[in-house]
This record gives structure tokens, C-alpha cells and sequence, in this order.
């Protein structure tokens, strides 16, 4: 019995730290999984008045299964068009940036961020200066997109990029209203293009 508990017991060793040798690999890529994941959180936010810039917002969602946020001001534009644009003119020349209606989402938890506007006075909507101003999106990926009505970009992406100096910018989209309600298969080509989709 003396002769054979060492050998025994040897046994039961070399079992005990192969299974301490898996559960530590084990834990150790549930630990890489959380972390994997995330870095890869992906948030879309997006101001529209008028609709277009959210047909592109919702099929970067529907393409990306992302967390998907639309900012509001707490004070609703115009809905008269003339109305819109003469109080948007003033507001873009005088760098005013309305208070947002409160939302739940912590823009703190996404690494990448798209953030889409419409093309106003060739400039971003004010609710989108505001969001830009008021969260930090420093060290972030930011990707912005645009509808617009035949201006194209303009300034827009340039303007977000002043406001978030020390965010990385990628390559954005400038869609035409009357085709933002179309666009889904260029959307995706874009996403493939700037490597967000495989
Ligand atoms: C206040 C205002 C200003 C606009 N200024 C421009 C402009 O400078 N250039 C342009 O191409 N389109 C301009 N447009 C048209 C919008 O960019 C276009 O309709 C856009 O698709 C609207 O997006 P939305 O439906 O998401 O609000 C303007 C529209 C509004 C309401």
C-alpha cells in the first residue's frame, strides 16, 4: 500500500493541472470574448426633419444589428420649410447649439460611432453641433453620413471634424434626398468599402 500511494498521487497531480491548465484557458478567452466585444460596440446617432437622413440610419442598423439613437432638440424646428431654413441660417451663423431632448443611451460605452445629419446651409444641423459639443468623443471612431438636396457633403464632415479633434474620422457618405429611400444596397457598399463590413 506504501509503495503505491506516490504513484497514485502522482497521477492525481498531473489530472489537477491539466484541468487548472483548461480552466485557465478557458477563462482567459471568455476574457479576450468581453474585451473583443467591447471594442466592436457600435452606435449609430442621427438628427432628421424631414426623414431622408433616417432611411440611411436605419439601414446602417438593419445591416450592422447596431444600437441605433435619433437626438431631438427640446424645442422642435418649424415644421413650415421657410420657417426651417431661416431659423436654421441664423442659428448656423451664430454657432447655436439647442439643448437636446435627454436620452438614455451612454455614448461612454461605444468605441465606433456613426453620426448622420442633413446637409443644412452646407453645414450639420444644430442638434448635431450640440452633440458633438456636449459628449466627449475623444479617442472614438467617428463615421458621418449626410442626406442632402443636391449639395452634396459640403462642409458637413469637415465641421464634424472640427468639433471632435481628437476623435479618428472615417470616410463618410453624402446621399440625395430623393435617393436615401433607395440606398440600402449602397450603404452596404460602403460599409465593405470603409471595412466595417466583411
Ligand atoms: C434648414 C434646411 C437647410 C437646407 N440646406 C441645404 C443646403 O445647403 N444644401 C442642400 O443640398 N440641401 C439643403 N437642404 C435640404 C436637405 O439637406 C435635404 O432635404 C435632406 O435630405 C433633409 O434630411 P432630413 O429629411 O433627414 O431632414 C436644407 C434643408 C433644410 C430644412
Amino acid at each position: 500500500m506504501n509503495v503505491l500511494k506516490p504513484h497514485v498521487s502522482k497521477k492525481t497531480s498531473v489530472i489537477f493541472l491539466v484541468v487548472i491548465f483548461f480552466f485557465c484557458l478557458s477563462n482567459n478567452l471568455k476574457a479576450q470574448e468581453i474585451t473583443n466585444q467591447k471594442t466592436n460596440k457600435i452606435l449609430i446617432v442621427y438628427y432628421t426633419w424631414s426623414g431622408h437622413t433616417q432611411y440611411i440610419a436605419n439601414y446602417i442598423q438593419e445591416i450592422l444589428g447596431c444600437d441605433i439613437l435619433e437626438i431631438n432638440p427640446v424645442t422642435p424646428y418649424p415644421e413650415e420649410f421657410k420657417k426651417c431654413t431661416e431659423q436654421a441660417k441664423q442659428e448656423i451663423k451664430d454657432g447655436f447649439k439647442p439643448e437636446l431632448v435627454d436620452f438614455s443611451i451612454d455614448i461612454e460605452d461605444y468605441d465606433t460611432i456613426f453620426i448622420g445629419s442633413p446637409n443644412w446651409w452646407s453645414s450639420i444641423a444644430p442638434p448635431i453641433a450640440t452633440l458633438l459639443t456636449d459628449y466627449d468623443f475623444s479617442g472614438k471612431t467617428i463615421i458621418p453620413f449626410c442626406t442632402h438636396g443636391g449639395g452634396g457633403k459640403a462642409n458637413l464632415f469637415t465641421d464634424m471634424a472640427k468639433l471632435v479633434p481628437d476623435a479618428t474620422i472615417l470616410e463618410g457618405i453624402a446621399i440625395l434626398e430623393g435617393r436615401a429611400k433607395l440606398a440600402k444596397s449602397e450603404v452596404e457598399k460602403w460599409l465593405k468599402k470603409i471595412e466595417i463590413l466583411q
